[in-house]
């Protein structure tokens, strides 16, 4: 048995994937082949869901079907938006939000079904609920005609169920691109921690609970949310490179900035980067696109740190006017997709996981009875 220790499972190959491809020595990144810049420009975040789930593209018939198992799919158990709207606010989301899909699970007939076709349709469930479950998350209630509206896209349907108003094309657009780029990332530390709980055939809410547990920590996809508190601290100080010398002499981390794989750069970055410069110029609400920009190459300078996904999608958020505290739901509403697909390749391909470690412990001692030990 080889007894290296690779710290945090650094540089290990813990597993075969066909689903995403992280390149990082050019920084790029493919869903089952395809460029993340090409999904992002081009496609549908229902189109990138499909692909994750089926392995291919949809074709306008297959799209057609898969948006229509979306739509009729969005209802929520009233017990589970009950369940929502009575716990208190100071709560965190990502809490209340990791509870209630694992109340949904006992909602499905086929709970414990782990096949592939059960799996499916669980996850095609699942990613349609989740902006009912965000909408009661903010405690808004979520008009009939709008979860019943076909012509909403997934994107224009979450929107809408965040804000209460229709949105406006462009808001939308950001929202789509956000989707898709938060969808997969192969073996980052949640979707890892789905297929650990899948590994021993536990159902799919059940891993979906444990990955967003996962995700809830800052140095994972709660690194957006406390993006946008930097910023706004960093705005009131005033000065970006005193902030930011102050924080690295304390050895403090700069949320949004470095990533366990991508080392020189993450791609998915620039894209939100643009939209969020964008963003700023319509609503004429510049500050949080300069004061990240100047962070950006204080930190390439001081640390040779690039901003992953987390950076520039905060200051698009807000500049959507999102509340700070549904971020890193917003992030599940994307990566539920990923997980999904994960979820059902390690059922369908099942081995369970189940590394060794290296024992740092005592050596083996002679028992010493409780009299004794006096
Ligand atoms: N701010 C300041 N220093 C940093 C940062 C940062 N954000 N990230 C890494 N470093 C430093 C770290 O202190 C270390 O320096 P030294 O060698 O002098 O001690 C060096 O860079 C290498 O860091 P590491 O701890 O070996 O890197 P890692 O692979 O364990 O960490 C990371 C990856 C994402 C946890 C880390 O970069 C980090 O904490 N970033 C901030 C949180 C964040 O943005 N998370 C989102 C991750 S990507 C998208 C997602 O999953 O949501």
């Amino acid at each position: 048995m080889d007894r290296t220790v690779h710290h945090g499972l650094e540089g290990v190959l813990a597993g075969e994937s066909a689903i995403c491809e992280v390149d990082h020595e050019i920084g790029g990144l493919r869903y089952y082949g395809y460029e993340i810049e090409d999904l992002a420009e081009h496609c549908s975040f229902e189109e990138v869901a499909y692909l994750l789930l089926m392995g291919a593209l949809p074709n306008p018939d297959e799209l057609f079907e898969f948006k229509e198992a979306l739509v009729a799919s969005r209802p929520v158990s009233q017990k589970t938006i009950d369940f929502l709207c009575q716990v208190s606010p100071s709560v965190k989301r990502m809490d209340v939000l990791r509870t209630a899909v694992s109340m949904l699970g006992m909602d499905e007939s086929d709970h414990e079904a782990n096949g592939h076709a059960a799996n499916l349709s669980k996850a095609i469930r699942l990613t349609a609920q989740m902006p009912a479950l965000l909408a009661a998350l903010l405690d808004l209630p979520l008009d009939e005609n709008v979860r019943t509206d076909p012509s909403l896209s997934h994107a224009a349907y979450l929107l809408t169920a965040l804000t209460g108003v229709r949105p406006e094309p462009f808001a939308v657009k950001v929202i789509n691109v956000s989707l898709i780029l938060y969808a997969e990332h192969e073996f980052n530390a949640s979707t890892f921690a789905a297929r650990v709980t899948a590994s021993s055939l536990s159902d799919l809410h059940s891993a979906i609970t444990s990955a967003i547990g996962t995700l809830k920590g800052p140095l994972h996809g709660g690194a957006n949310e406390a993006v946008m508190e930097m910023l706004l601290k960093i705005e009131a100080h005033g000065d970006v490179k005193q902030y930011l010398e102050e924080r690295l002499a304390r050895r403090k981390r700069i949320m949004g900035f470095g990533h366990r794989v991508l080392r020189k750069g993450d791609p998915r970055s620039n894209i939100i980067k643009a939209y969020a410069k964008k963003l700023g110029e319509q609503t004429g609400d510049e500050r949080w696109y300069k004061v990240s920009t100047a962070l950006e190459a204080l930190m390439q300078h001081e640390k040779g740190l690039y901003p992953n996904l987390d950076f520039y999608s905060a200051s698009a958020y807000y500049l959507l006017g999102l509340p700070i505290p549904i971020y890193t739901p917003l992030f599940v509403c994307s990566r539920i997709t990923g997980w999904a697909a994960h979820i059902i390749e390690q059922h369908d391909h099942n081995r369970l996981i189940r590394p060794r470690c290296a024992y740092t412990g005592p050596k083996a001692r002679a028992f010493v009875s409780l009299e004794e030990r006096a």
